[in-house]
């Protein structure tokens, strides 16, 4: 989706920067609009650099934008908004899906409050029916005066969002609040006001596992599996993208994780069985994409093993199934039981191998991976999944991972319908 990034004068410029790279993490185009003070902390170019878009900085004058759009003007042959000059703030307003502001200074709230158009950004806000996003940042008392306040009660009433300042050391030199929220608060901000007003997950708790397990044999050797992480971040990122509050648990991968409201990193089976029960609690829905070890060393050495002659025998114990154990545990639970999802990692009898798990597990869905294939499973990033429910079996054919979890989040948002209309039918 296309979000116009707003930057206005205040110190906190620099961190737009960072805001619009979290924003393309989340596959989001952004095009910077820039106030003519906002160019004096921060250069357009920067923008420009990470954009791969004109900057836009005035309403009138052509300078920058119009080269950049001369350049590429095969590009601009696909988006209308860029050949029009003067009238770019009407065809951008409809071409985006959020203006967000950040930072927002007090001088462009009220300006925003007042209906006052007076250059580019402001003009977009009053010609834009996107949903707006401000990040305000402001010396605290200016923050705590009575005509921002009110400028900010307008707009909330109008359905502007806002991320709240921090507290914090303000470039002015005083400690209060006013503080511009930091980026990864901001990115993930957008992605909610962003997610489809119609998604079941919007508001809901899901916890996602992501990895791989390390079992350590000794301080410098483990028992891992090839997982990257790939499946369970793109849940992850999908659910957000929903509007859930995600919980990320994720083993130890290369891959940056997605942004989630929380990430606990693990290491072990153990680790993973100790945060998925703490996060599980409260949950609306558990999703396992993790490869959870299911042996791990009975009893790692506290040293590093030497090498003998002859072989070396290691003894292995079962690692908590917990999955199962969430299963097992939903009977008992008195507030409504999170729909749990599970994986089955296969390479043979892949359907009735993932139909007993789910049974004996305890699931509402399992996936049914066959990982033996060279284009699905571990450590690419396309898969191909059958999602096998109570009464319902999903084919999804091999496509990108991001694809394949939202078809599985479909499969959850359905049930969780079929779930909120069980008592009305009652
Ligand atoms: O990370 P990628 O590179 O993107 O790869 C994705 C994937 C192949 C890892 C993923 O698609 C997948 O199939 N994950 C499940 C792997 C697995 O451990 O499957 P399993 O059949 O052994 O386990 C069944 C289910 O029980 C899984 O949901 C697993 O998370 C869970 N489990 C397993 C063991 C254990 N001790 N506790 C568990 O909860």
């Amino acid at each position: 989706m296309l979000i116009a990034l707003g930057v206005t004068g205040g110190i906190g410029a620099y961190k737009a920067v960072e805001v619009c790279r979290g924003l393309q993490k989340h596959g989001h185009d952004v095009v910077a609009v820039m106030t003519r003070s906002a160019a004096r902390f921060v250069g357009p170019v920067t923008f420009e650099a990470i954009t791969r878009r004109p900057v836009i900085t005035s309403q009138w004058k052509p300078g920058i934008n119009t080269r950049l759009r001369a350049e590429r003007s095969d590009e601009a042959s696909t988006e209308p908004w860029r050949s029009r000059g003067d009238i770019e703030h009407i065809a951008i307003a409809d071409g985006i899906a959020l203006l967000l502001v950040a930072p927002c200074t007090a001088n462009v709230i009220g300006k925003f409050a007042n209906g006052i158009a007076d250059d580019f950004l402001t003009s977009l806000y009053l010609a834009t029916r996107a949903p707006v996003l401000l990040a305000p940042a402001m010396n605290s008392n200016m923050l705590a005066h009575e005509a921002v306040q009110r400028n900010l009660q307008v707009l909330a009433a109008r359905g502007v969002g806002f991320v709240e300042p921090g507290e914090g050391y303000l470039a002015c030199g005083w400690i209060g609040k006013g503080r511009l929220a930091e980026p990864p608060e901001i990115v993930s901000a957008a992605v909610r006001a962003l997610a489809p007003a119609d998604s079941l997950l919007r508001g809901r708790r899901v916890l996602v596992t992501a990895g791989p397990t390390y079992e350590d044999i000794d301080p410098v050797r483990y028992i891992g599996n090839r997982s990257s992480g790939r499946m369970g971040f793109a849940l992850a990122a999908e659910a957000r993208r929903r509007g859930a509050r995600v919980t990320l648990v994720a083993g130890p991968t290369r891959l940056a994780p997605p942004a989630a409201d929380e990430i606990v990193r693990v290491r072990s089976a153990a680790e993973m069985h100790a945060a998925v029960l703490g996060g599980a609690e409260g949950a609306d829905v558990v999703i396992m994409a993790a490869a959870v070890a299911d042996y791990t060393p009975a009893d790692p050495a506290s040293h590093k093993v030497s090498k003998q002659d002859g072989p070396l025998t290691l003894t292995l114990e079962r690692t908590p199934d917990i999955l199962a154990e969430l299963g097992r545990a939903r009977p008992r639970r008195a507030s409504g039981s999170p729909i749990l999802v599970g994986f089955a990692a296969e390479t043979a009898d892949v359907i009735p191998r993932a139909r007993e798990k789910r049974t004996r597990k305890g699931l509402d869905l399992i996936v049914a991976n066959d990982v033996s294939r060279a284009d699905a499973g571990f450590d690419v990033g396309t898969n191909v999944v059958t999602v096998i429910g109570d009464e319902r079996q999903r084919e999804v054919p091999l496509q990108s991972k991001e694809r394949v979890a939202a078809a599985i989040l479909d499969e959850v948002e359905d049930l969780l319908r079929a779930r909120a209309a069980a008592p009305a039918r009652a």
